[in-house]
């Protein structure tokens, strides 16, 4: 099967693939205490500098790890209408750490201090809950990158406000790759305080990494990494891809390759007549307005998600292994079917 659905269709890039093999030799010590999770801290080390690195199972995991560093169970985290800590984690973050969620009407994915400001009425009312961080997606749910400009102005904001700043990176490389700028200067730089390291979306074979860069999140972080049930004793296996992934710029390749084909996918599609490509084009996914005769025929021959059953908005995902000649043939498939 060829699909646009998610990058997490995708299988592992055959540079992961080796790096577990290498890391199956003999025994090591458990629970992250070994050669192969070492080295992998040493190359977060070098691509962030200063940071703590925990390795979880899935970005859900890694999103309710960095919540459950940065709130108590009174206080709250805004976020994006569209977060996936709100929509697509079956309540998760709320159930297992007692936070609340307050979201906010982004159109196009990404908050803005200005959306969040009403927000800080509540700050010392005993009746509502208090909002403690800001938790962004980038890339965002809707193919979107916020600039580094716009990661600033919220992470002042949010330590004005004695706030901190999650960072969703499920997608990260890409955004990054977009930006044209060093993962340290897309995070840490602007004041980004914990993040989700996207892994799985970008040719591993499972694993994500919670990235610690403010000291007082620190402290209770392996503890809270065991409570939420993500530290895995064999950690060298999740570690050894990690570092293949930071070695010779592989996630950059990667990431490039995908946002490469999402921009092709776009200007072929878009050249159709009956096809509204309706957003940015950030990083590696696109979203379309497509006849709806079209959409089952097309879905049966490349699978993909319909976003937005009112509109007919579908989502087509690149991913690190898409051709050129994959985006040709979809484009001709939905030529032909329109
Ligand atoms: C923005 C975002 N965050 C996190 C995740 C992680 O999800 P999972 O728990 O399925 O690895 C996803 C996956 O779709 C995502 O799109």
């Amino acid at each position: 099967m060829k699909s646009f659905a998610s990058d997490n269709y995708s299988g592992i890039h055959p540079e992961i693939f080796d790096a577990i093999q290498r890391a199956n030799t003999q025994h090591q010590i458990s629970y992250g205490a070994d050669q192969f999770t070492e080295e992998a801290n040493r190359l977060f080390e070098k691509e962030f500098g200063e940071v703590e690195v925990l390795y979880v199972f899935n970005g859900t995991g890694a999103n309710v790890t960095c919540l459950k560093c940065c709130t108590l169970p009174f206080q709250a985290v805004v976020c994006s209408e569209y977060a996936h800590i709100l929509a697509d984690e079956c309540g998760a973050p709320t159930q297992s750490i007692g936070c609340s969620l307050l979201p906010l009407q982004t159109p196009d994915g990404k908050l803005t201090s200005e959306m969040i400001k009403p927000l800080l009425n509540r700050l010392g009312n005993v009746h509502n809950t208090q909002p403690k961080v800001i938790s962004i997606s980038q890339t965002t749910e809707l193919g979107t990158v916020y600039s580094l400009e716009e990661l600033r102005n919220l992470c002042n904001f949010a330590h004005l406000n004695n706030m901190y700043v999650h960072l969703d990176g499920a997608r990260i490389s890409n955004a990054v790759a977009s930006l044209g700028v060093t993962m340290k200067e897309a995070t840490v730089d602007c004041g980004v305080d914990i993040m989700s390291f996207g892994g799985t979306k970008n040719g591993l074979m499972i694993g994500e990494a919670v990235l610690i860069f403010n000291d007082e999140l620190k402290q209770n972080a392996p503890y809270f990494h065991k409570q939420t049930a993500q530290l895995f004793s064999k950690n060298r296996f999740i570690a050894a891809q990690f570092t293949a992934l930071l070695t010779n710029d592989l996630w950059l390749r990667m990431a490039n390759h995908s946002n490469k084909m999402a921009h092709l996918l776009a200007a072929k599609v878009g050249q159709l007549s009956g096809v509204k490509v309706n957003r940015s084009v950030d990083a590696n996914a696109v979203f379309a307005i497509i006849p709806v005769h079209v959409i089952e025929p097309l879905r049966s021959q490349y699978p993909f998600y319909e976003w937005d059953a009112e509109t007919h908005e579908q989502r087509w995902m690149c991913s690190f292994d898409t051709t050129e000649e994959e985006v040709e043939n979809f484009v001709r498939a939905l030529e032909k079917l329109l």
